[in-house]
């Protein structure tokens, strides 16, 4: 070489380095440093693949190997030395690679940071979705054991935030159970999704080496049901797509949408207006200003988080759109907003398990709540169309019983039969048999409904799924 060159991995064509400043606005290991046990994979996968090629001999293949595993170790011992001049993961840990083993040179044969950074991504997102797949279940664990130990108590479902139709608590928790249970189903299709090996597209169009893309999808467990190896099927996209980030992002904004509606159930219910449910100290915070003060400061930062997790969603959307193929640096910056998503997803179910597992219900405050008879008017108006009225007028008649309760301030199954029965005929002696609850309520036996024989069925399901 003539002139003296960069000091850089990449610095054959350039004579200086760049500046100081561009090292602190290009680098990314700062916040790419938490790959290194997937890039380290990564590199033990791709250097077997040569030797298996006969790219490099077996002897450098396990130099190779051992070094990695020394850095690995390094790096989980926090002893590991990260630099900024070395810019992102990829080359910290190639750079220190190479101080200890001689064969680190030929590491980088056939691939490039565009399909590496790719693959550890790849494998990253695969063991983010299996670790908020496990805390999300665990949050609905501890809401299945809640529904348990409340059983037997009813509340007001609400629509419009007003007091509508009877329903038992666990009817209404094992809703917010459908929800995160979606959620981990949705999280495990990302991760299929992320299960495709990009290594071996290389820059963008593959190498000319003899390399067997094959070996190492199926090294690093990019495989199918049946052990397949699968690989990317375009160098292009391999390297330009993100696809799968943006679903994971969406996952985890959804997820936070349910979190955030969860939330604010329970931040209702808690308040003094409802107080159906006392939540634990645990998750409360107090006023520094007024010492009466319980807040629900847990479940308010749930809801907040939500934002947080489409923030990033939106982050990622607007970072891939009309990006030129392939790779662009630009691309460097789908970590942050991704990685946030899932410390942020990750953190929002551990609390709301905690949230959730240190709640107590004030059965007296539901009891009293669900008694108002008018929650059952809708089963009057079914109990005039099973005697042969039809809904509309059934409906009609209903409301004028109820508005001459209303008149008459008096609880609508206390109104005289006779009264009743100047607004409809079709109203018989048993009529108030409707207003009771436990009646009412086991008429209901269609699937998905709130009656006991259909809640014994969920609680039978969700002991099942969750055990
Ligand atoms: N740190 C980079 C990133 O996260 C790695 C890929 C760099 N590729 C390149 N051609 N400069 O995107």
């Amino acid at each position: 070489m003539a002139k003296k060159s960069s000091p850089a991995i990449w610095g054959g064509r350039f004579t200086a380095g760049p500046a100081e400043l561009m090292l602190r606005f290009s680098e990314s290991v700062s916040f790419d440093r938490r790959l290194a046990p997937f890039d380290i994979a990564g590199s033990k996968a791709h250097s077997a693949m040569l030797a298996h090629a006969g790219l490099i001999t077996a002897k450098e293949r396990d130099a190779i190997h051992a070094g990695l595993d020394a850095i690995l170790a390094e790096v989980a011992a926090g002893a590991f030395a990260w630099d900024i001049a070395l810019e992102d993961v990829h080359m910290n840990i190639e750079a220190a690679l190479t101080r200890r083993v001689p064969a680190a040179a030929k590491l980088h044969t056939a691939r490039s940071r565009n399909d590496q950074v790719a693959t550890d991504m790849r494998l990253w997102l695969k063991h983010a979705c299996g670790v908020l797949r496990e805390k999300i279940a665990g949050a609905e664990r501890a809401l299945l054991a809640v529904a348990a130990a409340n059983r037997d108590v009813l509340i007001p479902g609400y629509t419009h935030l007003q007091r509508a139709q009877p329903v038992p608590l666990a009817h209404h928790l094992f809703a917010w159970l459908e929800m995160l249970d979606r959620d981990r189903a949705r999280l495990a299709d990302v991760a299929a999704h992320a299960n495709w090996c990009p290594l071996g597209a290389g820059a963008l169009a593959g190498t000319t080496l003899p390399i067997d893309r094959e070996f190492t999808a199926k090294a690093l467990g990019f495989t199918d049901a049946r052990g397949r190896p699968q690989v990317t099927a375009n160098s292009m996209d391999a390297v330009a797509d993100r696809d799968v980030f943006i679903e994971f992002a969406a996952a985890c904004a959804l997820f936070g949408v349910h979190l955030s509606r969860i939330a604010e159930d329970l931040v209702l219910w808690s308040s003094i207006e409802f107080k159906f449910v006392e939540l634990s100290d645990a998750f409360c915070t107090g006023s520094s200003l007024m010492p009466q003060k319980k807040n629900p400061d847990a479940c308010e930062l749930l809801r907040g988080k939500s934002a947080r997790l489409q923030g990033n969603l939106h982050t990622l959307l607007t970072l891939v759109k009309g990006l030129p193929l392939t790779y662009n640096r630009d691309l460097q910056e789908d970590k942050p907003p991704l990685f946030d998503s899932f410390d942020q997803s990750a953190l929002c179910a551990d609390v709301l398990a905690g949230t959730l597992g240190g709640m107590t219900f004030h059965r007296e405050r539901c009891a009293a709540a669900v008694a108002d008879p008018a929650l059952l008017a809708t089963d009057l108006a079914d109990y005039l169309v099973l005697r042969g009225v039809p809904f509309r007028d059934a409906h009609h008649a209903v409301g004028a019983v109820v508005r001459l309760a209303e008149k008459n301030v008096v609880a609508l199954n206390l109104l005289p039969t006779t009264e009743v029965q100047q607004i409809h005929p079709a109203f018989g002696p048993d009529w108030v048999e409707v207003f009771d609850l436990k009646r009412a309520l086991a008429k209901r036996t269609g699937s998905g409904m709130p009656g006991p024989a259909q809640l014994a069925k969920q609680f039978k399901r969700w002991e099942k799924i969750l055990k």
